[in-house]
């Protein structure tokens, strides 16, 4: 039996690699890896990879990560510079490094060495990209906006999931800052135990709160797929609301280790997509937990 589910709507071409690869035998390990490479090569997709948004000194930085539930085993790379996959950096990590986490430089010279192949600035980043970066130094805006992580659960036939995330992080960010999605136990987490989880969002946020890790440790205990979502973004949202911070930008999905999967979100416009064995391709937009006009509940 094999399953898989994305963030967003414009993951729908990733699960769908994903579940070719898992319907024909293939580990969960490839079809995360197929799936997030469509989506870090589509332009179109403007908080991933090729045709990201810009830091604040108007270059491209990337995180990404992977982790096997089967293993513990966790590759992830941050602020990497000239690659248009960096998930493929943080598999390559995982599987042949005995680190965990590789950031900028090294990342980028351990890559080489893993003949990873290196794609030029034309490619990587997009006129609108350059645009949006231009008006911002034009406004001297420093906003920081955007930060639509795909990230991808795979369950294949023999039992193991794999999450792994991609994105470009936010827009305007300092240059260095690394976001959740390459954060073990905040953006991503995969435990064959009970499940696994990925985030998106604002990083700072998730990782406060340890939303993937929660959500597995939940999922272990016995809570479904969805109730775990569910309860893991209420209180990451209530917690940071107690301490005077407005919460309002974290999505997660969840599956547990018979392929059902489940969503939460603190915001409105969140979708997911998935496939299962023997199911269709499902987006499914996803009601805020937190929805009385926007604001977090009294805690
Ligand atoms: N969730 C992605 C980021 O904050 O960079």
């Amino acid at each position: 039996m094999w399953s898989t589910i994305a963030t967003w709507p414009f993951s729908l071409q990733a699960v769908e690699a994903a579940a070719q690869i898992l319907k024909n035998g293939g580990s969960a390990a490839d079809a995360a890896e197929a799936g997030i490479h469509l989506v870090e090569s589509d332009p179109n997709v403007d908080s991933v990879a090729r045709g990201g948004w810009l830091n604040a000194n108007g270059e491209l930085e990337l995180d990404a990560a992977m982790m096997d539930g089967s293993t513990l085993r966790v590759g992830a790379v941050a602020a990497v510079q000239g690659f248009e996959h960096p998930v493929t950096i943080a598999r390559a990590v995982m599987e042949k490094s005995i680190h965990n986490i590789l950031v900028g430089k090294g990342a980028e010279e351990f890559a080489d060495r893993m003949g990873i192949e290196r794609a030029d600035e034309e490619r990587l980043i997009m006129p609108a990209a350059r645009k949006l970066y231009e008006e911002n130094i034009a406004k001297l805006s420093d906003e920081v906006k955007g930060h639509d992580t795909i990230g991808l659960i795979a369950l294949d036939e023999s039992g193991t999931i794999v999450c792994a995330t991609s994105t470009s992080g936010a827009s305007m960010k300092t240059p260095g800052r690394v976001g959740d999605s390459p954060i073990i136990g905040s953006g991503f987490y995969a435990s064959n135990t009970g499940g696994a989880a990925v985030a998106t969002g604002l990083g700072e946020d998730i990782m406060r709160t340890c939303c993937c890790f929660r959500a597995v440790a939940l999922m272990e205990a016995g809570l479904s797929a969805q109730e775990a979502a569910e309860k893991v973004v209420l209180t990451a949202t209530q917690q940071i609301a107690k301490t005077g911070y407005y919460c309002d930008n974290i999505a997660m999905v969840c599956m547990d280790m018979n392929g059902n999967v489940g969503a939460a979100c603190n915001h409105q416009d969140f979708t997911y997509t998935a496939i299962r064995e023997n199911g269709e391709p499902q987006v499914v937009e996803v009601l805020p937990i937190i929805d009385n006009g926007g604001k977090p509940r009294e805690v």
